[in-house]
């Protein structure tokens, strides 16, 4: 007999886990470890929202809310949508769980059948399909190529769409490639997505504000109002407020998919943190200045990590519009030797020796389902990064 259910035996741990663990391992053996796979800013939240939640303590806001959200919270959400992306919500249309990731899995839970078919473009999230199997669907990955920036094709998409299509999940700026699309892009994909109205759109767009060189962010529903009945948007407050540990998330749709999540939500962890809402309401509501002051330091080290990399051995690194992450190929190195004799057959073992014999610690691409690659987060001190990039160029150069 198992002890577990048959829905844990479809889904495995994060993937990511295990390079993050000997990370810590090597670290408390005492070795000098640059760890480049944490997916979070490494900023502090700013004072104003920490006021925020001050306030609230003090003002006893420390009982059970609203299940799917306190009304200024709505309130907050509703705003932003219009004033940023224009999009009109009402707020029995907004939902607000503990982080994006449960608003995520709460949608996928409340819609997804057994035989269901979810679309997920690769390199994904790595949450995406497992949260799927978890659901009973059937996650269906379209690999990107690296020539087009890990951008899917309408092609493709329209190749992939079949009666059982349940949900396409989105996600610009993406975890792990940092790949946005522009207007242009985006209609392409929205104008195959109207042929086929029993698809209905997930859209992730955590990393929104997260994007450089005047890159102009867009949303599905905005650049096609014919999608907005099946499009859920999805956000949060985690990366650009640097809010992470906060665990905040929002989605705005369909009613009655809004109603759905909050059933399911009422059955599990009711409200989202009280205090933490009313730091999201100053979030939202309050200055954004300081995101354009983090995204100047972002794009720098974007640059220095996409130049670096460009320079190392048999590494070829697209440069993306946003997110903190790139993801080089590293396909030139496979077959190659490390100096420990082990052969190099797949980006784990690059991701593995790299760690061992420079104290690097990357996430190899074949867990966010599309390798060989690996994922870099530069949400880490300018002067980590360049010590790091130096190291990856010295061990690419020493294979052989
Ligand atoms: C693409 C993407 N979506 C969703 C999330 C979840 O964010 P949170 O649950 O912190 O709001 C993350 C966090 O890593 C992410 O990278």
């Amino acid at each position: 007999m198992s002890l577990v259910s048959a829905a844990m035996k479809r889904i495995n741990p994060s993937a990511t886990i295990a390079i993050s663990n000997k990370a810590r391992e090597l670290k408390a053996a005492g070795r000098d470890v640059i760890a480049l796979a944490a997916g979070e800013p490494d900023f502090d939240t700013p004072d104003n929202i920490k006021e925020a939640a001050i306030k609230a303590i003090n003002g006893n806001q420390t009982r059970y809310t609203a299940v799917d959200g306190i009304p200024e919270l709505k309130a907050a959400i509703v705003a932003k949508f219009k004033r940023e992306n224009g999009l009109t919500y009402k707020p029995s249309q907004v939902t607000v769980g503990t982080g994006g990731k449960q608003v995520l899995f709460n949608a996928l839970l409340a819609t997804v059948d057994a035989g269901d078919e979810v679309i997920i473009p690769a390199p994904y999230w790595v949450s995406y399909p497992d949260i799927v199997n978890f659901a009973g669907g059937t996650p269906v990955a379209i690999e990107t190529k690296l020539e087009d920036n890990f951008k899917l094709k309408p092609e493709a998409l329209e190749a992939a769409i079949t009666p059982k299509t349940k949900w396409l999940i989105f996600n610009s700026p993406s975890n792990p490639s940092g790949a946005a699309y522009n207007r242009e892009e985006m209609k392409a994909l929205t104008d195959v997505l109207v042929k086929y109205p029993h698809v209905l759109i997930l859209t992730d767009d955590m990393y929104e504000h997260l994007v450089y060189d005047d890159f102009e962010f867009v949303t599905p529903a905005q650049v096609e109002p014919a999608l907005y009945d099946r499009t859920l948007t999805m956000n949060g407050v985690s990366k650009a407020y640097c809010m992470t540990g906060w665990r905040i998330g929002y989605a705005a749709g369909p009613e009655e998919l809004i109603k759905a999540i909050g059933t399911l939500q009422s059955q599990s962890t009711s409200n989202p943190n009280s205090i933490a809402q009313w730091a999201a309401v100053e979030a939202l509501n309050g200055p954004q200045d300081f995101i354009a002051a983090n995204n100047k330091v972002f794009k720098e080290r974007r640059d220095l990590v996409v130049s670096m990399l460009n320079q190392a051995n048999g590494l070829t690194c697209p440069k993306p519009e946003g997110a903190f992450y790139v993801y080089p190929s590293c396909a030139g190195v496979i077959g190659k030797t490390a100096p420990s004799g082990k052969k190099i057959a797949t980006d784990e073992d690059f991701a593995t020796e790299l760690l061992d014999a420079e104290g690097v610690a990357v996430v190899h691409g074949s867990a966010f389902g599309l390798g060989p690659a690996f994922r870099i987060s530069y949400a880490t001190s300018t002067k980590d990064l360049e010590e790091a990039c130096l190291r990856i160029q010295r061990f690419c150069g020493s294979l052989r």
